[in-house]
């Protein structure tokens, strides 16, 4: 056996096995060898097992002393690319005010538009190559980025042009989403708005490959049932996947409709209650709660163990956005979710891994096995639930992508 390079010295390995997602009980099942040593060629994991059991030969050794190793977290939920801050929001809420009403008096996501819309695509991608850049050093290796920040279809554009800029300039992998995020302030707008997305944003967006599935924000303040089910229809016509972001503050319908189109995964959760935990948990559609929005909004946390009681397969990302959750750690969005969603630290390095890997359509990621991509972490500690353990303090030492090691 031959190999570009051999990590020895793992005091534990640590991965979720076999095709995912996982459901359930299963979230608990992990493998973990200990004094290990994991072996890559070619960005591909080649030999993984005892160190005492390697017989191959590395061009390059590198000793992880003692430390436990991961594989790659997967961040299935950012708005990574912005402009402008939401500062002002911030104050607002801390004074009284809640992130419903600043909406719909016409500020919180309508303000973000305003100042993305105003900047050029190489701003954008100038401001958000920091963020890629703080979540990959937290721990991820794969990035879903989505637009959302434009209120024209040029401007939606210019948004997923940036996520393409970004994930040339950037090691991680960066997966597009389009976002059709909230409707124009005038309502006899809306009908002829969703028109043209559907005839002339998402062929488009389709053609020139530039997002593989859209999601929209089903809630009171923003898009309606109908008018989902509309971008959805366009949305499998042009075979892009569907994501949605719902049940955030209320229960309108966005899960029924995300199992009935066979959604990607259902985002947000929030508000769900046991009709809905019932019927995610009875669908193959993954559950990706965010607890980021749960801190800085101070709304109730997504319904975590309940949903894995019932049998769902759950996800966490970080949701990371100027407005609902300036998170910029996807091992901080792990450790939230053991705190604010009750999982456990197992459950919470399914939920960022292979699940999340689910939630975006990849199959054959967030895991460590020969074949798949060498993608993984060496943490600062030797007990891999430290991922998980420390807040305010970055676990993680190491990141390799495709066997490169991209943080130092
Ligand atoms: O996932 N709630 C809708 N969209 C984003 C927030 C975007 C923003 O506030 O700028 C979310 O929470
Ligand atoms: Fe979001």
């Amino acid at each position: 056996m031959k190999a570009d390079t051999l990590i020895t010295g793992i005091s534990q390995l640590v991965t979720a096995t076999g095709v995912g997602p996982k459901r359930g009980i299963a979230m608990r099942e992990l493998r973990i060898v200990e004094s290990a040593a994991i072996a890559m060629s070619s960005g591909l994991i080649v030999w993984m097992g005892r160190g005492s059991e390697w017989v191959g030969k590395a061009e390059a050794t590198v000793d992880a002393g003692h430390r436990a190793v991961v594989p790659g977290l997967i961040d299935p939920h950012t708005h990574a690319v912005w402009a402008g801050d939401r500062l002002a929001d911030f104050e607002a809420r801390t004074s009284g005010s809640t992130y419903e009403k600043i909406l719909a008096a016409g500020g919180g996501i309508r303000t973000t538009i305003r100042a993305t819309t105003a900047a050029s695509r190489d701003d954008l991608v100038a401001m958000a190559k920091p963020r890629i850049d703080s979540l990959v050093a937290s721990g991820a290796t794969t990035i879903e980025v989505k637009s959302g920040y434009g209120l024209t279809p040029a401007a939606e554009l210019a948004m997923l042009e940036a996520i393409q800029s970004l994930s040339t300039i950037s090691p991680a992998r960066i997966i597009p989403t389009l976002l059709i995020h909230v409707p124009p302030a005038i309502a006899a707008d809306r009908f002829s708005y969703m028109k043209q997305i559907c005839e002339e944003l998402v062929p488009e967006v389709a053609k020139r490959k530039l997002a593989t599935a859209v999601d929209i924000f089903i809630e009171e303040e923003a898009w309606h049932v109908p008018e989902a089910e509309q971008l959805f229809d366009c949305a499998k016509q042009h075979h892009l996947a569907i994501k949605l972001h719902s049940d955030q503050f209320h229960c309108i319908g966005g899960v029924e409709l995300g199992i009935r189109v066979g959604a990607l995964s259902i985002d947000h959760l929030e508000a769900s209650g046991p009709e809905q935990i019932k019927k995610i948990a009875g669908s193959p559609t993954i559950a990706t709660l965010l607890p980021g929005v749960s801190l800085h909004l101070g709304i109730p946390a997504a319904p975590g163990r309940k949903l894995i009681d019932a049998g769902a397969a759950v996800a966490v990302g970080t949701d990371l956005n100027p407005g609902s959750s300036p998170l910029f750690s996807i091992s901080e969005a792990l450790a939230l979710a053991v705190r604010l969603n009750g999982l456990t630290a197992q459950e919470a390095l399914v939920a960022g891994t292979i699940n999340a890997a689910y939630a975006l359509g990849i199959r054959n990621a967030g895991r460590l096995e020969i074949g798949c991509a060498a993608d993984l972490l060496v943490l600062h500690g030797s007990d891999w639930r430290e991922l998980v353990y420390a807040l305010g303090t970055n676990p993680v030492r190491d990141v390799w992508i495709g066997g490169k090691r991209v943080n130092r």
